[in-house]
């Protein structure tokens, strides 16, 4: 069943355009890990925007051509992807219904590397359905913004859960909890910069790219075995409950609160990939030597260094800006980036 709200008008009036927009990728602090068919989160999540991390895309849309999608990915085309886009449009049909009738050349690059681990889905996915509401809105002349953005989340949503979140700056939520008002599983809203404190409003995500090169097993595969996993059922509460304490985390700038939730929740995700069937392992060796490394760092000096991770091997090293984050960037480029493949460290850094 369509949700009505976001179906798309039926009189339009195409032409040839080119359209470009820009989207980061994000990082989930409470982790989306099993879904519901028609892209329904199990349990809500929240992550911060990258500022760094982003895709670049161009879509140039010929009416007067039959339905094709030929993508390139930093100027080579990728027919894999090409296809995989081709089905996600046929698949928002219903939403965007001028979607199927012309052809589409779709240039792309991501300023971090592809192989990283870094959600390129999540910001790919994003700068796809920025540029499609914007061929949609001089289709039929909508001109609403803020309805242009939440149709552009509640898209992405449909191409990869998590880039839904990528529409929004700061911290942003995707599924309905009651602790955050206006949230839903359709689309990503963002999370009450008011009511966050200043030390998390000024945060470090510096990339330690552990191993570079495909996963062993995919996202979707991993959400797919979450239907089977005897743990799932209390993941999803857990995730939904641990809500709470993030609110009010959030508000009194508890550090260190934050950051027991924040690897709990990265060493959840890892456990339910570890407690499938069958089971999977993404980390690698070097994921647990620089994870051991931190705590032992925190032990010794009491800095706020932290971790979380994706679904992959790279650690995410996460650590306010402020007087001691000296201390801490030594501290990573002495000790941890020799744990990374090449040297691999992508910095970025959240300002809200
Ligand atoms: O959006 P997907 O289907 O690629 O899933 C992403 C899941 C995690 O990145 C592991 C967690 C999250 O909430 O982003």
């Amino acid at each position: 069943m369509p949700n009505q709200v976001f179906l798309g008008p039926t009189d339009f009036t195409l032409s040839k355009q080119s359209v470009a927009d820009v989207c980061p990728s994000n990082i989930a602090l409470i982790k989306y890990w099993g879904k519901y068919a028609g892209q329904i989160p199990a349990n809500p999540s929240i992550s911060y925007t990258l500022s760094n991390c982003h895709t670049k895309t161009e879509i140039n849309f010929d009416p007067a051509a039959s339905f094709a999608v030929k993508v390139n990915l930093d100027g080579r085309e990728e027919v894999k992807f090409g296809e995989k886009i081709e089905k996600y449009f046929r698949s928002i049909e219903v939403y965007l219904p001028w979607i199927l009738q012309g052809a589409y050349e779709i240039n792309t690059v991501n300023t971090f590397p592809h192989s990283s681990g870094i959600a390129s889905s999540a910001s790919g996915f994003g700068a796809i359905a920025k540029c499609l509401m914007q061929l949609d809105a001089s289709f039929n002349g909508l001109a609403d913004e803020e309805f242009i953005r939440k149709k552009a989340s509640f898209l992405a949503r449909i191409g990869s859960g998590s880039a839904c979140r990528s529409l929004y700056e700061g911290l942003v939520v995707w599924g309905e909890t009651t602790e955050v008002e206006g949230s839903s599983d359709l689309f990503a809203v963002q999370y009450p910069t008011e009511q966050v404190h200043d030390i998390f409003r000024d945060f470090n995500d510096w990339v330690l790219l552990i191993h570079e090169g495909q996963k062993a097993v995919s996202s979707t595969v991993g959400h797919g075995l979450m239907d089977s996993n005897p743990y799932a059922k209390r993941r999803f509460l857990e995730a939904r409950e641990n809500f709470v304490p993030l609110k009010k985390i959030l508000k009194e700038g508890d550090l260190t609160e934050f950051i027991r939730l924040v690897e709990h929740e990265a060493l959840t995700l890892h456990a339910m990939m570890m407690m499938s069937t069958p089971a999977f392992i993404l980390m690698q060796s070097g994921t647990l030597e620089v994870i051991n490394k931190i705590w032992q760092f925190r032990k010794e000096t009491g800095l706020p260094l932290f971790f979380t991770l994706d679904a992959g091997a790279n650690v995410h090293l996460l650590f306010p800006e402020n007087e001691n984050s000296n201390a801490i960037k030594d501290f990573i480029e002495t000790e941890l980036k020799p744990f990374a493949q090449n040297g691999g460290i992508v910095k970025d850094r959240m300002v809200f």
